[in-house]
């Protein structure tokens, strides 16, 4: 049985992962603050400057497979990577890097595909980019970049937020002319399983195949809650014109059985 080690499997895509993962792999896993449903002696405390630490769990359990779900400062967490890949040079191990929409947060104008070079603005999207840029240097075909945009769980904070808006009949901001694609926590682990399980290999835009203004996702959810609601229609930069902050496809390897769309997202999250 493989042995997948996954960092920060304590967080939202981290605990989805273990759910899909346990059975069929030996699976350990990091937290910070919050223990993870592993047991014990499968999981380890490690906060992102505790490089030491890192060598340690990587040589106690030595991972066929290394999946980072990771958050924390952006500068210890270039270089905790930067150790992650220098620790694994030498073994066969893959490395499969949790990446963001944001790598693209410099240009609004399209949405962009796997082949688009990657150009941010926020420190967020940069720090991300470092990030796949060390790991692919040093690991090279090992390494595997999951951008992924939004994603929903039922217990993410961000549907709890809606809920919670709604209960206390609190105003929702949207942005009325932003064009997004979303992603569940636990469709997000069935597409990387499947991923891991058929060896494919390079950068991978995971997300709904459809896309929605953000203000058109919001007002799906609430019309199928029904009742009032209230949402305050933002323009995101420029009244007039139309941004995208989604990511597109041009793989043909996820098969359609994995694909989902807004519409089934907002239905689960509503089940
Ligand atoms: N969620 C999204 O919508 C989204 C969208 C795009 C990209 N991503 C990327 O996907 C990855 C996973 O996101 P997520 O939403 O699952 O994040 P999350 O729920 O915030 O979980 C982050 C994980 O990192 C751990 N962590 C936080 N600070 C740490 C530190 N200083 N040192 C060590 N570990 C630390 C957390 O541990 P504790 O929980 O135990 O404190 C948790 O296990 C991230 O790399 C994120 O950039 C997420």
């Amino acid at each position: 049985m493989e042995k997948i080690l996954i960092l920060g499997g304590s967080g939202l895509v981290g605990r989805a992962l273990i759910n899909e993962l346990k059975d069929k792999y030996e699976v350990y896993a990091t937290y910070y603050s919050t223990l993870t449903s592993l047991p014990v002696e499968k999981q380890f405390k490690l906060e992102v400057n505790q490089l030491d630490k890192l060598k340690e769990i990587l040589n106690s359990t030595q991972p066929d497979i290394v999946i980072s779900c990771l958050r924390g400062d952006f500068e210890r967490q270039l270089k905790f990577h930067k150790e992650l890949a220098l620790n694994l040079v030498q073994t066969r191990s893959r490395v499969y890097y949790l990446s963001t929409t944001n790598v693209f947060d410099g240009d609004f104008s399209k949405p962009h595909l796997e082949t688009d070079p990657p150009i941010a603005e926020s420190d967020y999207g940069k720090y991300k980019i470092e990030c796949e840029n060390v790991l692919k240097e040093i690991l090279g075909k090992r390494t595997m970049i999951i951008r992924i945009p939004a994603i929903w769980g039922k217990n993410s904070q961000r549907w709890n937020m809606i809920i919670e808006s709604i209960k206390e009949q609190k105003m929702i901001e949207v942005y009325s002319n932003l064009v997004c694609n979303n992603l569940l926590d636990i469709q997000l682990a069935r597409q990387l399983v499947f991923i891991i399980e058929n060896g494919l290999k390079g950068v991978f835009h995971l997300g709904s195949v459809d896309m929605l203004t953000q203000s058109q996702f919001f007002e799906q959810i609430l019309s199928k809650l029904g009742g009032s609601f209230n949402l305050r229609y933002n323009p995101f930069q420029d009244h007039g014109q139309t941004y995208y902050f989604a990511l597109e496809t041009n793989r043909n390897d996820i098969p359609d059985f994995l694909h989902i769309t807004n519409n089934e997202i907002i239905s689960y999250l509503l089940g």
